[in-house]
């Protein structure tokens, strides 16, 4: 049998508080028999996203650089550790430029069945609301998030215990397709579907050819009859609320006014 591949991203524009946190877990992890790989993007170069939007309308990225390495590996694998130190009482500026830069991810999913791992470190403040937002990337691209591992200074050195990594393997091991998403990630998943269908030909193109336009969901798996109803109910009313918009050049912005 293949090991499953997890692929650590590390936020951190240093080697330190995070990267060790992430060696730590990384050693259990593969005592599970994971096989790991730490990406520091401090090691690639990452130009700044520069807004154009063309990766959404047209499909690539105008800029050359080393997001298509870092990309293909986060492909290839089952789980993702996402890790940044709390900067401002947000993500580090790296991490979120490294983020944006994957932004046709939420109209055109590619990460879909894997399972994220959020994890950060602070000097004291803000690791609840930093660790919630890289949840939340999870379901932007079509991702299902476990519980975060969060780490200040006091505690930095303190072992990690099997509770904070063992729903992640798990799940890894499950394949992950029969996760039950949660209600956020149902709900990002309407807005997906919705816009797929209004917004661009390319996104609708994608959408058709991977049969989500008719689904509730990336994969079939079982969610609950509340959860479907509001699920349905949220789909039915941006289906009403959201005009189509036919040129593809114009659609994003059309969308927004
Ligand atoms: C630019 C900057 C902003 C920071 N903002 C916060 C903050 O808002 N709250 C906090 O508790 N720590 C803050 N810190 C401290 C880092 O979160 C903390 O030292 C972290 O563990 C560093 O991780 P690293 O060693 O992997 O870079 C900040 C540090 C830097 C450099």
């Amino acid at each position: 049998m293949t090991r499953h591949k997890v692929v650590m991203i590390n936020g951190s524009p240093r080697k330190k508080r995070t990267q060790l946190l992430l060696l730590g877990l990384k050693d259990l992890l593969e005592k599970e028999d994971f096989q790991v790989e730490i990406l520091n993007l401090s090691d690639y170069e990452i130009k700044t996203c520069r807004g154009c939007e063309v990766c959404i309308t047209k499909g690539s990225c105008v800029i050359k650089d080393d997001m298509e390495v870092l990309k293909e590996k986060m492909i290839n694998s089952d789980g993702l550790v996402l890790a940044t130190p709390v900067y401002m009482r947000h993500v580090s500026g790296s991490l979120k430029n490294f983020i944006d830069r994957t932004c046709s991810w939420f109209h055109r999913p590619e990460l879909t069945g894997k399972v994220l791992l959020p994890v950060a470190t602070t000097a004291g403040s803000a690791l609840k609301q930093t660790l919630a937002f890289l949840g939340e990337v999870a379901y932007q691209w079509g991702m299902v998030s476990v519980q975060g591992i969060g780490r200040n200074v006091s505690n930095l050195h303190v072992n990690l215990k099997k509770k904070e990594y063992m729903a992640f393997v798990e799940i890894i091991r499950r394949e992950s397709l029969y996760h039950k998403p949660s209600l956020e990630a149902l709900m990002s998943y309407q807005v997906q579907r919705v816009l797929a269908e209004k917004l661009l030909t390319i996104d609708g193109d994608f959408w058709r050819e991977k049969g989500w336009d008719k689904q509730i969901y990336y994969y079939s798996c079982r969610i609950g009859l509340i959860k479907r109803l509001i699920a349905s109910l949220l789909y039915a009313i941006l289906m009403k609320r959201i005009r189509s918009v036919e040129n593809d050049g114009d659609a994003h912005e059309g969308k927004r006014r």
